[in-house]
C-alpha cells in the first residue's frame, strides 16, 4: 500500500487553446476540471492501475469541498483533513504542440495544529504502508523542513519515503536520507546549482543528491526521458509520444509507475516511462489506465553522458 501526502492540493482547470497570445481574447477548444495536487495525482494513477493507495488531503472552503467530491467520485481512498483556509485553484493553458502555461495560486497557510492533524493522518495510514510519498509545493507558512521531518519519522520505522518537491524543501528532505527523490531537470539544476544541458550534467546533479543523502534518484528530463541512479547502476530511458496533449502530471504518473513496479531497476524505469509518456498523450492531468500504457515503446539504454538534452532546463 502506498500513502500519498498532498499538503497543497488544488482544483485544476485545464483549458485547451489553439495558441496563447497575451492580451487577446482566446476561444477555448475544451476545458476539464480535475482534482489537482501531486500526491493526489499519484493516487489517481495508482487507482487507475489497481494499485492500493491512501491519499491524505487537507481541504477547505468551496473549492476544497469540490475537490473532495471529485476525488470521491473517482473512488480514491482518502483521509481528508478539514482546514480553515480555502483550497487553491490552478489554471493550465494547453496548446496543441504540447506547450503548457500554468497559473498556480500559492495556496493558503496551514496552522501548526492543522499540520499536526495532517501528520497524524499520515502516521495512521502509514502503519500498513510500503511507501509514503510526499509530493508538491508547500503552502505558505508551512516549515520548509516538514518533508524532512516525515523522512526522519518513517525511515526510522522502516517505511520508504519518496519525495517529489523543489527548492529548500527538497534540499532539507534529501539530508534526511529518503529512499527516493524524483526531481525534474529544473529541480535538479536548482538543487545543485549545475547548468544541465547534457545527460552527463543530469547524472552529475543526481549523484550530488545521492551524496547528500537520497538513496535512489529518478530524474525526469521532460521530452528527453529519465535517468535512474540506484545502487551502483545508472539506467537511461525514453519513450515516444505520438501526439502530446498535456505534460501536466507526467512526473506524477512517472513516480506512480515506478512505485507500482516495485521501485527497483530497469523494469521499474520502463514502467515509470510507460506511465509518464501515456500521461503526456492524455488531456489535462488525466492519469493513464492500463489500456493507455505501452511498455514496448520504451527504450532503456546505457546512459551516454555526451547526449545533449533537447528542451527546457
Ligand atoms: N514532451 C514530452 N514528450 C515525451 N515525453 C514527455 C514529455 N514531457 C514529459 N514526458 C515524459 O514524462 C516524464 C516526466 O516529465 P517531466 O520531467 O516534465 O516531469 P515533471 O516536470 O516532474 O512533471 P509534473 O511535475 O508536471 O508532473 C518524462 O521523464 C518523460 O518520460
Ligand atoms: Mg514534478
Amino acid at each position: 500500500m502506498i500513502v500519498t501526502l498532498t499538503l497543497n492540493p488544488s482544483l485544476d482547470r485545464t483549458i485547451e487553446i489553439g495558441s496563447l497570445t497575451r492580451g487577446a481574447v482566446i476561444r477555448a477548444a475544451a476545458a476539464h476540471l480535475d482534482p489537482g495536487g501531486k500526491g493526489v495525482n499519484v493516487s489517481r494513477a495508482l487507482l487507475a492501475n489497481q494499485v492500493r493507495s491512501c491519499a491524505v488531503v487537507p481541504f477547505g472552503g468551496d473549492e476544497g469541498r469540490r475537490l473532495v467530491s471529485l476525488l470521491q467520485a473517482e473512488g480514491i481512498d482518502m483521509i481528508t483533513v478539514p482546514v480553515a483556509g480555502p483550497t487553491r485553484s490552478n489554471v493550465t493553458l494547453a496548446e496543441p504542440d504540447g506547450t503548457v502555461t500554468k497559473i498556480n495560486e500559492p495556496g493558503t497557510a496551514l496552522s501548526a495544529e492543522e499540520l499536526d492533524t495532517v501528520a497524524e493522518a499520515v502516521l495512521s495510514a502509514a502503519t500498513s504502508a510500503d511507501w509514503v510519498v510526499a509530493s508538491g509545493s508547500l503552502p505558505p507558512g508551512v516549515p520548509l523542513d516538514v518533508y524532512a521531518g516525515l523522512c526522519r519519522r518513517f525511515s526510522g520505522a522502516g517505511i520508504n519515503v519518496a519525495i517529489d518537491t523543489s527548492g529548500p524543501a527538497l534540499l532539507a528532505a534529501v539530508a534526511e536520507t529518503p529512499a527516493l527523490v524524483k526531481p525534474n531537470r529544473e529541480e535538479l539544476s536548482e538543487a545543485t546549482g549545475l547548468t544541465i544541458v547534457s545527460l552527463g550534467d543530469a547524472i552529475e546533479a543526481a549523484e550530488i543528491l545521492r551524496a547528500r543523502g537520497a538513496s535512489t534518484v529518478l530524474a525526469s528530463l521532460g521530452a528527453d526521458g529519465a535517468v535512474l541512479l540506484q545502487d551502483d547502476q545508472i539506467w537511461y530511458g525514453e519513450g515516444p509520444v505520438a501526439e502530446p496533449r498535456s505534460t501536466v502530471g507526467a512526473g506524477d504518473a512517472m513516480l506512480a509507475g515506478f512505485l507500482a513496479a516495485g521501485a527497483r531497476g530497469e523494469a521499474a524505469l520502463v514502467e515509470a516511462l510507460a506511465w509518464a509518456t501515456a500521461a503526456v498523450g492524455l488531456p489535462g492531468s488525466r492519469m493513464p489506465s492500463p489500456g493507455d500504457i505501452r511498455r514496448n515503446h520504451v527504450r532503456v539504454t546505457r546512459a551516454d553522458p555526451t547526449l545533449s538534452l533537447r528542451s527546457g532546463g
